[in-house]
């Protein structure tokens, strides 16, 4: 019998377990919420999953426990006269319903790969992916590039080439596809749409060193003509300062080591290490969706991002606070053009 401290615990485990599965309110990227063809091709494979497997464990504790309780109640001999159909069970349950159940999800899936695979013609937006410990850049037709936020135009079909600058990443965005591996020295591909203008979260689903958890992003749809409006900004060159503390902030960056990895379209800052920091200031988030985009953040990352991410490729930047007063005001005016 449980005891009722037993019992507690069971309880508690069971909660706990429940809280992990439905925690992380409205922006829980979860797989049973799709939110587009794709997504919903997965789901559907997904129920009769957890149902089947679900009726097989059922299955195995009964028949478990009714082992149990026989082997308790009868001496070995006696159960084995007392089984003659014993390896005819063995053979039917063992072999022939598994061999069916597995069979039949095979044959079951096959309408969903060839649905996934991504074998339309090159038609439609592509955005080239790269995954690089531990961040995204994204890279448009127009020549506009950006990090950890992809836009998307809603209601309509996207394809992705992935690629991989170092390790092996996965890409996996669980309310739009289902995750594929970005492997070095290879190109995959992958097809989206939502239906939904929206932002939806994304993760790195391959484990590719320390920071492999913080290796976020968005996915955002925009409606079409938004994105149009989006895409043409993101493709421009930067803003020039618009003030003496952002044209300050733009020195600090030249002369210090930011500029030895990263990119500003304009400036003659085109390192390619780091993300390209053009119209960062459009972006909501940074450092693979670590942090929220406030000037507050921003400073504390430049200083010392190892405290924030630890083992990140960039280096602290010991800055007086004046140059880190006026590089913070720079890079938050790299908005859209006015100057494009
Ligand atoms: Cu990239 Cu895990």
């Amino acid at each position: 019998m449980f005891s009722p401290s037993k019992a507690g615990r069971a309880w508690w485990v069971g909660g706990a377990a429940l809280s992990i599965l439905t925690a992380c309110g409205a922006e829980s990227p979860s797989v049973l919420d799709p939110q587009g063809p794709a997504a919903r091709e997965v789901t559907r494979l997904w129920w009769p999953m957890l149902f089947v497997a679900t009726a097989v464990l059922l299955f195995v504790i009964v028949m478990g426990a009714i082992g149990i309780w026989r082997g308790r109640h009868r001496r070995e001999e006696a159960l084995a006269r007392d089984v003659p159909w014993g390896d005819r069970f063995i053979l039917i349950s063992g072999l022939g319903v598994t061999a069916l159940i597995l069979v039949g999800f095979f044959v079951f899936s096959l309408r969903s790969m060839s649905t996934l695979a991504s074998n339309d013609p090159l038609t439609g937006l592509q955005i080239r992916v790269i995954g690089h410990d531990w961040w995204w850049e994204a890279r448009y037709p127009n020549g506009g590039i950006t990090a950890n936020e992809i836009h998307i135009p809603a209601g309509q079909r996207v394809r992705f080439r992935l690629q991989s600058a170092d390790v092996i990443h996965s890409l996996w965005v669980p309310q739009l596809a289902p995750k594929i591996d970005l492997i070095p020295g290879r190109e995959t591909h992958l097809w989206l749409r939502a239906d939904r203008p929206g932002r939806y979260r994304g993760q790195c689903a391959e484990y590719c060193g320390l920071q492999h958890a913080r290796m976020a992003f968005y996915i955002v749809a925009d409606p079409p003509n938004v994105f149009r409006g989006w895409l043409r900004g993101i493709g421009q060159r930067a803003n020039r300062p618009t003030g003496s503390l952002e044209a300050q902030g733009l020195q600090v960056f030249l002369t210090n080591t930011c500029a030895g990895c990263h990119a500003i379209r304009g400036t003659p800052a085109d390192a390619r290490l780091g993300p390209d920091l053009t119209h960062f200031a459009t972006r909501e988030t940074f450092a693979a969706a670590t942090l929220e985009l406030t000037a507050e953040n921003l400073r504390r990352w430049i200083l010392d991002p190892d405290s924030i991410k630890p083992g990140t490729t960039m280096p602290p930047s010991p800055l007086s606070q004046r140059d880190i007063r006026t590089l913070v005001a720079y890079l938050l005016s790299l908005g859209f053009g006015s100057n494009g």
